[in-house]
């Protein structure tokens, strides 16, 4: 299954760039900006990385992002995340960034969007692997902050495919930002935004009625509304569901319990992603294959997850259509159907 995993084509649609920087990077950016880290070894940092809930790993990952200063971090960074995918045949990604976690420490907003943006049209050429970018708000911040980081954003409108919104979900409902989604509509971006992780389904509802989302991010929660069921299923609203992730910050309890699959079988459009790989120990992948240990996860599974994933994804139709074919035939020669 590992290998079948690994060859099946692929997409991911729920990555936080700040979320896969590994502790031995930590290290050696922290060293190359003479910063010193409160750990005394990767190793330590490492064992740090046990989480009651998303506010105790939120704490950890922004002080963990203090050590990317310069373009050049921020291109490493993006790099090594897009070496992973190559060696994990993710062949198109839509990655996220938060651009407040480095302007409210004092970088200024170009160096981290300039870093990354040169790292993905490198990976494009390089590595033939496509990509949207997706730039989130911080929703613990104001409104008035998200606008002046929307506005900041104006001159690279082109680059961007996205907003989404990610950070403390309970108690920053997406009413919050409602007026500033609409901005970004009105500048011809599309919407995604965490809802249902942590915070009630009612946020899955908020987020598609007042947000405008075409994806929404997590959304296990949805599985207590059944009326909202009903209507992502009638929407074909898809779902970036992250696995281990929600276990690590004990969404679940036990991978056993993930609801995942029984979603898929449904008729939810759920897809499976990383979050912060190098916090919650594995990539796109180790996902899947998490699935199959604890669920029982087939091949026919695995493979329609990957289709969602290709079918739900902001790539042009032409994209669209190629990897579909390359995934077909994958399917045809496992005897799975697409
Ligand atoms: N930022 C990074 N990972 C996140 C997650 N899983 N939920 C909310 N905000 C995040
Ligand atoms: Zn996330």
């Amino acid at each position: 299954m590992e290998r079948f995993i690994t060859n099946m084509p692929k997409t991911e649609l729920h990555l936080h760039l700040e979320g896969s920087l590994e502790p031995e990077m930590m290290f050696r950016l922290a060293k190359r900006n003479n910063i010193e880290l409160p750990f005394p070894s990767v190793e330590a940092l490492r064992d740090a990385y046990n989480f009651n809930n998303l506010q105790e790993f939120l704490d950890l990952y922004y002080q963990g992002a203090d050590v990317l200063q310069t373009e050049q971090d921020f291109y490493d960074l993006t790099w090594a995340y897009l070496q992973r995918c190559k060696a994990e045949n993710v062949m198109h990604i839509e990655p996220f960034f938060d651009p407040q976690t480095h302007t409210d420490r004092g970088i200024p907003f170009d160096i981290p969007i300039t870093g990354i943006l040169r790292a993905l049209e490198d990976g494009q050429v390089r590595l033939g692997i496509s990509y949207k970018l997706i730039m989130c708000f911080l929703r613990h911040l104001s409104e008035e902050s998200a606008f002046e980081t929307l506005r900041q954003a104006t001159p690279y409108r082109n680059q961007l495919t996205a907003v989404g919104l990610d950070s403390s979900e309970k108690g920053n409902p997406p009413e919050k930002f409602s007026r500033v989604f609409e901005a970004a509509r009105e500048m011809g971006l599309l919407t995604v935004a965490h809802a249902g992780e942590e915070g009630p389904a009612q946020y899955i509802w908020d987020a598609l009625d007042l947000l405008g989302v075409s994806r929404v991010d997590h959304g296990v929660r949805a599985i207590e509304d059944p009326i909202l069921m009903q209507r992502l299923i009638d929407e074909s609203i898809a779902l970036t569901v992250c696995p281990l992730s929600n276990l690590k910050l004990c969404v679940f309890r036990r991978m056993e319990d993930h609801n995942i699959l029984d979603m898929l079988d449904r008729g939810i459009k759920v897809t499976v992603n990383s979050d912060d790989p190098a916090y919650f120990g594995g990539y796109v992948n180790a996902n899947y294959l998490a699935l199959e240990k604890a669920l029982g996860m087939t091949k026919q599974q695995a493979i329609k997850l990957a289709a969602n994933s290709i079918e739900f994804s902001f790539a042009s139709e032409t994209r669209k259509a190629r990897l579909l074919s390359e995934l077909q035939l994958f399917a045809r020669q496992h005897q799975c159907e697409l």
